[in-house]
């Protein structure tokens, strides 16, 4: 996507042909601050510490990781530390673990002098597969606003779509999960308006999603993520659209925490709520994703201290509680299958159920116990 008229992805091979650029995303949208990668080290800080997030950005960052790796020992031994270090930066989004098993996979048949140039191939192919998988998930939630906007009960006017968290570009290597069908929606001259959850405690909608979609001309407004059942209640959300960092393959969705909120909300309203997601966001191995999806918990100061600009400009954080107060800080939650419209994927939408997916997915079906 563009910023400032100049196209982006979100992360990128430097010129010297090794490195790794990101979009640093804590310094966003005061800055934009572009950041290089030069040891599996420092993929593992950006992923853990949040300058990259999103699944499958997280999942990119993580092959080209292994790269980094491969560039200083390309050994059994550096190969099995690097995916091991950073398998442990975050648990919940599964693509994590889809990308470094994929990296391991085709690199451990090689000798060590093969594994650093495949190793760079195949964090490119990846990154490449991403930006077609994000496009064609557009193209399909597309199908779902049209038909919404063209046949749904206000048929022809502006369509409202609440979204939650970032599932925009940023959190891809481009277009988004989520975002991906309203950019196309927009640019396809559909009349909409975005409902931003600001997302707290890191605010990801405020800061990111209301940032990408100002720069794409998409209008929107913000609001506090309690505003969401009120919004429903009062017939100002058309649709639900949110992403998913892991969905158990009964159809249960886990994504920011908050979402569960808006699903129970949407249902109590009759408004549709659907999950965009890619295959490598499926665990396949997860029968009941409630029961079993591992919540990431990061540090209570995300909660009692919030992070901004200060008055001359510089970046800062203040604290919002008295000083002894701690904080729990569940990063994430699970929204039952029974409480999803429907998903999203690259290969079209389904039902969220086991049957669904496996109808999009049909060779997984002889992986299943
Ligand atoms: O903690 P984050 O910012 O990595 O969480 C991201 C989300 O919850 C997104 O909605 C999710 O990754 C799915 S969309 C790409």
């Amino acid at each position: 996507m563009n910023v400032n008229g100049h196209p982006y992805h979100s992360i990128w091979l430097g010129d010297d042909g090794w490195s790794v650029c990101i979009i640093d995303q804590t310094a966003l949208p005061h800055d934009f601050v572009i950041r290089s990668l030069r040891s599996v080290g420092d993929a593992a800080e950006a992923i853990a510490t949040m300058r990259v997030r999103g699944a499958p950005l997280i999942g990119a960052t993580a092959a080209y990781g292994i790269a980094l790796a491969m560039r200083e020992a390309a050994d059994d031994f550096a190969l099995a530390s690097a995916c091991d270090l950073l398998g442990a930066t975050r648990p919940t989004a599964v693509n994590l673990r889809w990308a470094l098993e994929r990296m391991r996979h085709m690199l451990a048949p090689l000798t060590a002098s093969e594994r650093c140039a495949e190793a760079y191939a195949q964090a490119a192919a990846l990154c490449d597969e991403d930006v077609s998988i994000n496009r064609r998930i557009g193209e399909h939630g597309l199908h779902l606003i049209r038909s919404l906007w063209e046949r749904g009960p206000r048929s022809g006017a502006t369509l409202h779509i609440l979204t939650h968290c970032n599932a925009g570009w940023l959190a891809t290597v481009d277009w988004g999960t989520a975002l991906a069908p309203i950019y196309l929606a927009h640019d396809a001259g559909i009349p909409l308006h975005i409902w931003v959850d600001e997302t707290r405690p890191r605010n990801q909608g405020a800061a990111l999603t209301a940032w990408e979609l100002a720069a794409h001309g998409v209008p929107l407004d913000l609001v506090v993520d309690n505003a969401g059942g009120h919004l429903m209640q009062r017939g100002l959300v058309d649709l639900c659209l949110v992403g998913t960092d892991r969905t158990a393959r009964n159809g249960d969705v886990c994504n920011k925490i908050g979402t569960y909120l808006k699903a129970l909300s949407a249902a109590d309203n009759d408004v549709p709520f659907h999950v965009a997601l890619p295959g490598p966001t499926i665990d396949w191995a997860l029968a009941d994703g409630v029961a079993d999806i591992p919540i990431e918990e990061r540090d209570g100061s995300e909660v009692t201290e919030v992070r901004g600009v200060l008055a001359d400009g510089t970046p800062g954080s203040v604290r919002i509680t008295p000083p002894a107060v701690e904080a729990r800080n569940f990063a994430f939650d699970v929204t039952p299958a029974r409480l999803v419209s429907g998903l999203i994927t690259e290969r079209g939408a389904c039902a969220a159920s086991e049957e669904g997916l496996l109808s999009l997915y049909p060779e997984k079906r002889s992986l299943l116990p």
